[in-house]
């Protein structure tokens, strides 16, 4: 059976990768690395088996908070964490039960935000991702980013051709609504045919705009492109006119 939204597949297909990952990837730890300090109590939003936590822990990062709505996921990373050095909770990034300005730090990476179908509700986990950062505090935050996908001229045929067949549909989807290419590993050919769930692809001002729309002030910003060169612009007017290639990452501070 295809599964109807994005929680169905991170509990059937997308479910391994996420559980039993490994390592960070160099993006990620650059983020960590020059962004976080080891110090800092820190919240990962949708941890999944642990996989950033656990590494986070091996670097020498002390106070380690992780929370996923789903409960198996929260499972695999007690098991990985045998000293129970992390504190990993079942929670919902729209409804957190953290107390207000409860951390120092926070990780909204690997897309979190665009995996939440309704507008309302990535507008819920931003401003819970606001409301639990103390003052001054530093969040991490990536985007699925469809300036990317639409400068790219391996992607860029797929997206005119659903927008053509949305169009004759009489689909009222925006592209900013994208199927997933890929499930499992493998591709996903029901994209073709449009078939839900979609994952929310961000352009670079609508994220940068749900961000300060919450309080956030952007510190540094940049596409995966920029992160390899290890350039990121202290605001998103400098990279307007850059390469956009693969996520958008966001380095916010609370006001
Ligand atoms: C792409 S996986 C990333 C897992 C982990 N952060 C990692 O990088 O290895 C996204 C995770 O977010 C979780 N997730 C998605 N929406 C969520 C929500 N509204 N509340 C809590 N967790 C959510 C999924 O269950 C999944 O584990």
């Amino acid at each position: 059976m295809s599964p109807v939204n994005n929680k169905q597949i991170y509990s059937t297909v997308e479910f391994d990768a996420w559980a039993y990952g490994e390592n960070l990837l160099d993006e990620e730890k650059y983020l960590i690395e020059t962004y976080l300090s080891k110090e800092g109590k820190t919240l990962e939003a949708g941890t999944g088996g642990g996989r950033i936590l656990l590494e986070m822990k091996k670097m020498g990062f002390k106070s380690l908070y992780g929370y996923d709505y789903m409960p198996e996921y929260i499972e695999q990373a007690q098991q990985k964490d045998s000293e129970s050095s992390v504190c990993f909770a079942v929670q919902d990034a729209t409804q957190l039960k953290y107390a207000d300005s409860s951390f120092d730090q926070i990780i909204y990476l690997q897309q979190i935000i665009s995996s939440i179908e309704d507008r309302v509700g990535r507008s819920k986990a931003i401003q819970q991702a606001y409301r639990v950062l103390k003052k001054q505090g530093i969040g991490l935050f990536s985007f699925l980013c469809l300036d990317s996908r639409m400068h790219s001229v391996k992607y860029l045929p797929f997206l005119m051709y659903l927008n053509t067949t949305r169009k004759l549909r009489g689909s009222h989807h925006s592209l900013h609504y994208l199927p997933w290419l890929k499930l499992g590993g493998r591709p996903n050919w029901n994209a073709l045919c449009d078939r839900k769930p979609y994952m929310y692809w961000y352009s670079l001002h609508e994220a940068v705009q749900a961000l300060t729309t919450v309080g956030f002030t952007i510190i540094a910003i940049g596409s995966s492109y920029q992160m390899q060169q290890r350039q990121m612009y202290a605001s998103h007017e400098s990279l307007v006119d850059e390469p956009l290639k693969g996520m958008l990452y966001c380095v916010c501070q609370k006001n």
